[in-house]
């Protein structure tokens, strides 16, 4: 392995589109070789998406485009799962522009598909988004960020202990971004819009620069925030994605800015106590401890026409209040001897509906970690509000937007607030860090 190698934006741009409305699209095992992530997909809103799934991996899969809201049938729940032969899918883009991805969702093998490359970005763009005029083309960098275990060959292997399997899920040594180690990309000093995504099993980023460089939030899961939000660090747990601005032009010495993983705690309280987060003596960087992402290496090319001038409103967004909600849940999340991680004292089971939810009603959650490992909770079918977290954390700047995802850690309680608007008929919700739900850590919830 040659670090640092050189993170192929124009490889990763060529490919856009090439899932594009009425293509074939093949499911193949990707290996560290530059192929990853899977195809991005564009798509607007209004419009409708179709696409021929191929299975040729010889086990079963069966993909989910995370964070859309569609049809039951359409969203790959793992009891559609095909073992060989094709599935049509085919749904209209009925939502707000944002950051989606898409990835397998067969029960208990999702986590080892996803491991080898198996994921994607979908991005939706609509009418409001564009009037913005945010930085776009090359200056619009789709980033999926995943740790791999790789061997003397170069190959990525995927082999959890069982502590791993059932603890704390599947850690790598090696952090790639966009499917490469620790990658550079030559930037010009301007303003550049990131997406992020963490399309890792189990490990969380603190998101930041080397120098503690602010960078603006502009978006979350569910797409733009109200208002633009300035920070220096961002904890993004996998399934998360985040859409931030970084002017290059401003505050970076030396023509490198350096982005990291910054330490953060897995406790409620901030403190150091309360979390295990990984096991003794597991390689790779500590979950929580701080490592570096990639390097952006900044040229000379002033553009002095290239400002962004974020507007105070972003975007309109419509949360439901909380006097709306009809129904309040608690959704236990536990650690038990032998069995894993259960929800409310349960493994998944592929139909038995866990939660049943009448259409159009609007509902809060209170997910209650009781365990000692953080859980990425996500559900399918809709785009919640994140309304408070238990302990000292409080509300992170993606948390200000629309969320399918939110990272509950040990000893925390979240609540959030969504109304089922989707099509009626069986999702799941689950734990994002893949080996939890590979080992049962997901439900189903039935829209009636
Ligand atoms: Cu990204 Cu049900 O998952
Ligand atoms: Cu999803
Ligand atoms: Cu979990």
């Amino acid at each position: 392995l040659q670090f640092p190698e050189k993170l192929d934006t124009d490889q990763l741009r060529a490919s856009r589109g090439s899932l594009a409305i009425g293509e074939e699209y093949t499911l193949d095992g990707l290996h560290f070789n530059g192929s990853l992530p899977g195809p991005t997909v564009h798509v607007k809103k209004g419009e409708r998406f179709q696409v021929q799934f191929h299975n040729d991996i010889g086990e079963e899969s069966i993909i989910h485009w995370h964070g859309m809201i569609v049809p039951p049938d359409m969203d790959g729940h793992p009891k559609d799962v095909i073992s060989e032969g094709r599935y049509s899918y085919d749904f209209n883009i009925n939502q707000r522009a944002g950051t989606y991805w898409y990835h397998p969702h067969p029960h208990k093998i999702t986590g080892p598909q996803v491991y080898r490359g198996l994921a994607g970005f979908f991005i939706v763009t609509d009418d409001e988004e564009e009037a913005l005029n945010l930085p776009s083309g090359k200056y619009e960098l789709p980033l999926v960020i995943q740790d791999r275990k790789i061997d003397d060959t170069g190959q990525i292997y995927y082999d959890p202990s069982m502590p791993e399997r059932m603890m704390t899920g599947y850690l790598g040594e090696h952090i790639l971004v966009n499917g490469i180690p620790n990658p550079y990309h030559e930037v010009q000093p301007r303003p550049y819009r990131l997406r992020l995504l963490n399309g890792s099993n189990a490990r969380i980023y603190n998101i930041a620069f080397r120098n503690e460089h602010l960078f603006t939030v502009i978006g979350s899961d569910g797409g733009l925030l109200p208002k633009p939000v300035e920070t220096t660090e961002l904890l993004l747990a996998p399934g998360e994605r985040a859409d931030i601005l970084v002017d290059f032009s401003k505050g970076f010495t030396g023509k490198s800015a350096e982005l990291i993983s910054r330490k953060f705690s897995i406790s409620s309280d901030g403190g150091m106590m309360g979390g295990m987060a990984q096991l003794m003596g597991q390689e790779g960087p500590d979950q929580g401890s701080e490592f570096p992402l990639m390097e952006f290496r900044i040229g000379n090319e002033a553009d002095s026409s290239t400002s962004v001038d974020l507007p105070q409103q972003l975007s309109n967004v419509n949360f439901p209040s909380r006097t709306d909600a009809v129904r309040k849940r608690t959704i236990e999340l536990n650690m038990e001897m032998m069995r894993g991680h259960t929800i409310n004292g349960r493994l998944f089971e592929m139909l038995r509906v866990d939660e049943e939810i009448t259409q159009g009603d609007t509902e809060i959650w209170e997910f209650i970690n009781n365990s000692p490992v953080p859980h990425p909770m996500h559900i399918h079918a809709v785009q919640f509000k994140v309304l408070n977290r238990s302990g000292n954390r409080g509300l992170i700047p993606t948390e200000t937007g629309w969320k399918d995802t939110a990272l509950v850690m040990p000893g925390e309680r979240v609540r959030v607030i969504m109304t089922f608007n989707a099509p009626k008929g069986l999702y799941v919700f689950h734990c994002h860090n893949l080996e939890h739900e590979d080992a049962g850590m997901m439900a189903n919830l039935e829209i009636t």
